[in-house]
C-alpha cells in the first residue's frame, strides 16, 4: 500500500459532489420527465494509490450506481471523478476510451457478465483488442500469464465459460479485469454469487492481487466480516449518500452513525455462543425510494436515535454535513455523540434475538481464511 485516502495525501482517486440521477418518465409518444430516482445524491470520496475501501449500505443504497460511475458506465449528471489528476466526468466519449485502462470493474454475476460465445482467450483478450496492446501473438501471452495469475491454466484460453464453474468465472472475470493494468478496480459484490465455499477463494484472489499488482480497490460487499477484512477505509452509504466513513477498525469498533450502528448490530458474529447471546437493533421499514427522499436527514424515517432524543425537529428539516467526529473519521448526523447511550426497544427498533430479525441483514460473517491454493480446475481445495 502506497498511500491512503486521508486528507493530506493526493489520492489516486477524489470524487466530489457526485450525483447520478436516472428522470422518470410519463407519456407513450411525448415522454415528459416528471421526477428522477436520485441513486447517488452529493457523495465525495477519496481513495488513495493502493488502498482498499470497503462500501456497505442496505440494498438500493446506490453502491452499485456509485461504482458504475466511478468506471463511467454510468454518466454522471453532475460532480466530478478525478482519477490521478484527470477529471472522467468531463472527459468526451473518445478521450474517455483511453482512460477507461486506468480503472476496471469486477460485476457480482459472473454467469451473465462473460460472453457465452466468446472461448475465455477472446474474454480476457477483448480489452487488449479495444484499445490495441499488443499483436495477436503478445495478447495471446499476455493472456496466458493473466489466467495463471488468477489460478486457472494457460490451456484455459481455448475453453468458453459454460465449461467453468462460478468460482472459476469470477476469476476470469479477474483476469479480464487486470487486462489492462488498472490502477483502480470497483469490485461489486464480487463473490455474493457463489457458494460460500468458494467465496474465500476469491477473496483472498482480490487480496493477493492488490498487494501483488499495487491496485486500489473499491470492494462493494454485504458481508460485513469479509468487508472489515479486506479494507482500509470503509464507506457505509444510504439513500445515495454518504453517511458515515473511516478506518475500518474505528468504524467498525465505535459506529458513530445510527445507522451503521444498526447494520453492525444486524450482521451475526462467527462465534455461536456470542452471537446467541447478542441483542440485535432491528431497523423497522424499507429503505425509502430514491425517488421520494425523506426531508431533512434521509434517514429520520426510520431512526432508533431520533426517537431515542424525542424526534429533534432539527432531524426532519435540515439536512447533516458529513462532518469529521475525530481523526480519519466522519459521520453525518446531527447527534452523532449520542449513538453511544442504550438503544430503547421502540416503534422504530427492535432489540431481538438472531432469529426475530426483520432486517435484510448481510449473510454470515465468516473468518476468511489465508490464500487457499487452488486445485487444477481452479476452485476449492
Ligand atoms: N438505470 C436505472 N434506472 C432507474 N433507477 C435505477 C437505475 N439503476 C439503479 N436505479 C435505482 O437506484 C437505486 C440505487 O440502486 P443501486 O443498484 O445502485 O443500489 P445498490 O446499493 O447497489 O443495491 P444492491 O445492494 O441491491 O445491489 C435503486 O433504487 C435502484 O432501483
Ligand atoms: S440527524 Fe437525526 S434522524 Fe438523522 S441520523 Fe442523526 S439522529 Fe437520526
Ligand atoms: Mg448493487
Amino acid at each position: 500500500m502506497r498511500a491512503q485516502g486521508g486528507a493530506s495525501a493526493s489520492p489516486l482517486l477524489e470524487v466530489t459532489d457526485l450525483k447520478v440521477y436516472f428522470p422518470i418518465r410519463k407519456g407513450l409518444v411525448f415522454k415528459r420527465t416528471v421526477g428522477a430516482v436520485k441513486a447517488v445524491d452529493g457523495v465525495s470520496l477519496r481513495v488513495g494509490f493502493g488502498e482498499t475501501v470497503g462500501l456497505v449500505g442496505e440494498s438500493g443504497s446506490g453502491k452499485t450506481t456509485l461504482g458504475r460511475a466511478i468506471v463511467q458506465l454510468n454518466r454522471p449528471t453532475s460532480g466530478t471523478i478525478v482519477l490521478d489528476g484527470t477529471d472522467l466526468a468531463a472527459l468526451k466519449a473518445k478521450e474517455l476510451v483511453a482512460m477507461r485502462t486506468r480503472v476496471q470493474m469486477v460485476f457480482q454475476d459472473p454467469f451473465s457478465s462473460l460472453n457465452p460465445r466468446l472461448s475465455v482467450g477472446n474474454i480476457v483478450a477483448e480489452p487488449l483488442v479495444i484499445h490495441k496492446v499488443g499483436n495477436a501473438e503478445s495478447r495471446r501471452s499476455t493472456v496466458a500469464e493473466l489466467l495463471e495469475l488468477v489460478g486457472l491454466q494457460a490451456d484455459d484460453a481455448r475453453k468458453y465459460p459454460n465449461e467453468f464453474s462460478g468460482g472459476q468465472r469470477q476469476r476470469i472475470g479477474i483476469a479480464r479485469a487486470l487486462a489492462l493494468k488498472p490502477q483502480l478496480i470497483v469490485a461489486d459484490e464480487p463473490v455474493s454469487a457463489l457458494d460460500v465455499s468458494i467465496q474465500a477463494q476469491i477473496i483472498n484472489l482480490l487480496v493477493r492481487l492488490r498487494a501483488e499488482q499495487g491496485l486500489a480497490l473499491i470492494f462493494v460487499a454485504h458481508d460485513l466480516g469479509v468487508v472489515r477484512h479486506v479494507s482500509d477505509r470503509v464507506v457505509v452509504m444510504y439513500l445515495g449518500t454518504i453517511v458515515e466513513s473511516g478506518m475500518t477498525e474505528e468504524v467498525f469498533e465505535r459506529p458513530l452513525h445510527p445507522y451503521t450502528v444498526a447494520l453492525l448490530s444486524a450482521d451475526p458474529v462467527p462465534d455461536p455462543k456470542v452471537e446467541s447471546q447478542r441483542n440485535r437493533l432491528v431497523l423497522k421499514g424499507d429503505i425509502p425510494s430514491p425517488a421520494s427522499i425523506p426531508s431533512g436527514c434521509r434517514f429520520h424515517t426510520r431512526c432508533w436515535l431520533r426517537e431515542q432524543l424525542g424526534n429533534p425537529e432539527i432531524c426532519e428539516h435540515e439536512v447533516p454535513e458529513l462532518r469529521e467526529s475525530g481523526p480519519a473519521h466522519s459521520v453525518a448526523c446531527h447527534f452523532a455523540e449520542d449513538t453511544t447511550t442504550p438503544v430503547p426497544a421502540s416503534s422504530h427498533v427492535a432489540v431481538t434475538g438472531r432469529d426475530e430479525g426483520e432486517f435484510d441483514a448481510p449473510p454470515s460473517s465468516r473468518p476468511v481464511d489465508s490464500l487457499d491454493r487452488p486445485t487444477e480446475n481452479g476452485e476449492s481445495t
